[in-house]
């Protein structure tokens, strides 16, 4: 039975709550795992840990109503529950195995998430991450520290969403050798140069993109490239080991791509595309977000609107294309599902 502690409720938290909610029984059929929420901690909705387990319907209800968890009450185990708990303290304290860190992260200092992180391996708990400060700012330094306590550090979730580009690289594809990554990884962007093609204007498609709920809370990340550019980070750590941080990665997003632009590239049979890379160049390894014309026939060019797509270029396979959802509630709690099956088996 694994016990989670969630670091943050928000769309994540709640997303991931609700698959482990409808799929408790096909988890457990199909892959004999059990789990339980045994704490919840969050800066604004307040926090709740039972040892024993938490309902994940009533966690789910009070985040709907806008209810403060320090009011969760349960009277049954009322000897035995705790509310009010910071994060540090949940990490510690609490019985959980794994902790779910899924709060706000500064991209600038990577915190708090690295300092819970880093509390967390210090506790001998496994941390299953979407959040992109840690692996963007500090992955070897943390997956030292997991590796030392002999805990994991997973965060599948920290690039597209659930599409499974991270295990891609480290599961199937390990024994080649991969000598560029490159793609889509910003949804928001792209959605963004999909609908300015059909001729919406640039300001009224980044309002449907926040509409729509692909944009980070301030989109100047998406628009600027600085999500693409931490992706590009960790996908740098982690398929091409290096220690990368995320001024390391040179970067522009899409604000000076105009409708003439788009109308000028159409004309050519070209596309522009917000393209994120990372490849080794004369033996050192460069990485870049940037815009790119690129041709009808790219096989990038046909992948419009929120979705991702990130082409590995490989020794043994060639190139390998994986595409998919890049963001969405079910979709990165899905990539928190699938590394906590990973920690379960
Ligand atoms: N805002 C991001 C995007 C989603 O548009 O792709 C999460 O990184």
């Amino acid at each position: 039975m694994q016990k989670i502690a969630l670091i943050g409720f928000g769309t994540v938290g709640q997303g991931l709550c609700e698959i482990l909610r409808d799929k408790t029984d096909e988890l457990k059929q199909k892959y004999g795992y059990e789990w339980k929420i045994v704490a919840v901690s969050d800066v604004m909705k307040g926090s709740v840990y039972c040892p024993e387990g938490l309902n994940v319907d009533k966690l789910l209800k009070f985040a709907q109503d806008g209810k403060s968890l320090n009011d969760y009450d349960c009277k049954c185990k009322a000897d035995i529950l705790e509310t009010g708990w910071d994060a540090l303290k949940t990490i510690k304290k609490s019985n959980a195995d794994v902790i779910c860190e899924l709060a706000f992260t500064d991209l600038q200092t990577g915190e708090p998430a690295i300092s819970h992180c880093k509390t967390a391996f210090e506790s001998g708990k496994s941390v299953v991450t979407s959040n992109k400060g840690p692996a963007a700012l500090a992955y070897q330094e943390m997956l030292k520290l997991a590796t030392a306590n002999n805990v994991k550090f997973m965060i599948e979730g920290t690039v597209a969403s659930g599409t499974p580009i991270l295990n891609l690289a480290e599961g199937p594809l390990a024994g080649c050798k991969i000598s560029s990554v490159k793609g889509i990884l910003n949804g928001t962007t792209n959605y963004i140069l999909s609908e300015m093609e059909g001729g919406m204007s640039y300001d009224d498609a980044l309002a449907k993109a926040q509409e729509l709920g692909y944009a980070e809370a301030d989109p100047t990340g998406d628009v600027e490239g600085y999500d693409a550019r931490a992706k590009v980070a960790i996908l740098t750590n982690v398929v091409m080991g290096q220690s990368f941080g995320i001024n390391d990665v040179a970067c522009e997003g899409i604000t000076k791509i105009t409708s003439d632009d788009i109308a000028k590239a159409n004309s050519e049979n070209a596309r522009w595309k917000l393209l994120g890379s990372t490849e080794i160049v004369d033996g050192k390894v460069v990485a870049s977000v940037k815009p790119e014309m690129v041709t009808m026939s790219h096989p990038l060019a046909g992948i419009m609107g929120a979705t991702n797509a990130l082409t590995f270029s490989t020794d043994l396979m060639g190139d390998v294309t994986i595409v998919g959802a890049g963001a969405g509630r079910i979709e990165t709690g899905f990539s928190i599902l699938t590394d906590l099956l990973s920690i379960d088996h």
